[in-house]
């Protein structure tokens, strides 16, 4: 059966999984980095330098078995690249996603091949709609829920997410979007573990439970 999948989503001890405000220049905001700089520091990112051990086994779960992507609108690109034809992601010619990649938008543009798999693709679709649509574009593989938090908290009070991989990153960030808001007892519906790294953070599983 196709999951639906959540990798290496990075939050604040406070909750935020990204600053503010966003730029061309700060996709993050004043987050800048710090959300992700476990994760810049393994193999599977820095492939001659990065470490191989707790944060790595997690964040080398990213790729395999997903079939298609579905991100948000700010993922995307900074406040504005719905006025800007040329835009095409952060990312340069070959995208780190190499499939089917929907893009949450009310701003529908077509869609665009990249190199290396990932063709961009701009819907405007409630969550349940969005997934039946990335499930027939994997191909019987898993679907990833990409981010950023605002859509994540949207498929998750929709019910809709089988498997969630959050790291809390020892840091406070005080502003930003929160991932948590509306979303009070989610936790219920899912087995939890935690697992704490040498490097600081700690690793979290969401496991949907049986029904
Ligand atoms: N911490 C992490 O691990 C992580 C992971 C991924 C991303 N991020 C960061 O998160 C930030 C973005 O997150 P965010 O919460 O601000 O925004 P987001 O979730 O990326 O995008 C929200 C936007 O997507 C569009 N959208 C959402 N649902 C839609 C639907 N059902 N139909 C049509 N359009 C829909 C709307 O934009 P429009 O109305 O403009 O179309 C909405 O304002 C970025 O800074 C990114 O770098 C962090």
């Amino acid at each position: 059966m196709s999951l639906t999948r959540i990798h290496n989503f990075s939050i604040s001890l406070d909750g935020f999984a990204t600053g503010e405000p966003q730029s061309l220049e700060a996709p993050f905001g004043h987050a800048g980095q710090r959300l992700h700089r476990w994760m810049m520091a393994t193999r599977s990112w820095d492939a001659e330098a990065g470490s191989t051990g707790v944060d790595n086994a997690y964040a080398e779960r990213h790729g395999p078995g997903i079939g298609a992507e579905i991100m948000g609108s700010h993922k995307f690109g900074p406040p504005g690249w719905h006025d800007d034809p040329d835009w095409k992601g952060w990312w340069g010619p070959n995208p780190p996603f190499h499939t089917p990649t929907f893009v949450l938008t009310h701003h529908a543009r077509p869609s665009i091949e990249m190199e290396g798999g990932t063709t961009f693709h701009f819907i405007e679709a409630t969550p349940a709609e969005a997934l039946e649509t990335a499930r027939e574009a994997a191909g019987g593989q898993d679907v990833r829920i990409g981010g950023g938090p605002s859509m994540v908290r949207d498929f998750l009070a929709a019910g809709l997410v089988d498997h969630m991989h959050l790291v809390q990153v020892p840091i406070v960030l005080g502003r930003g979007v929160r991932l948590w808001d509306g979303l009070e007892g989610v936790e219920a519906a899912f087995d939890v573990e935690a697992v704490s790294s040498p490097s600081g953070v700690t690793h979290f599983t969401f496991t949907r439970k049986a029904s």
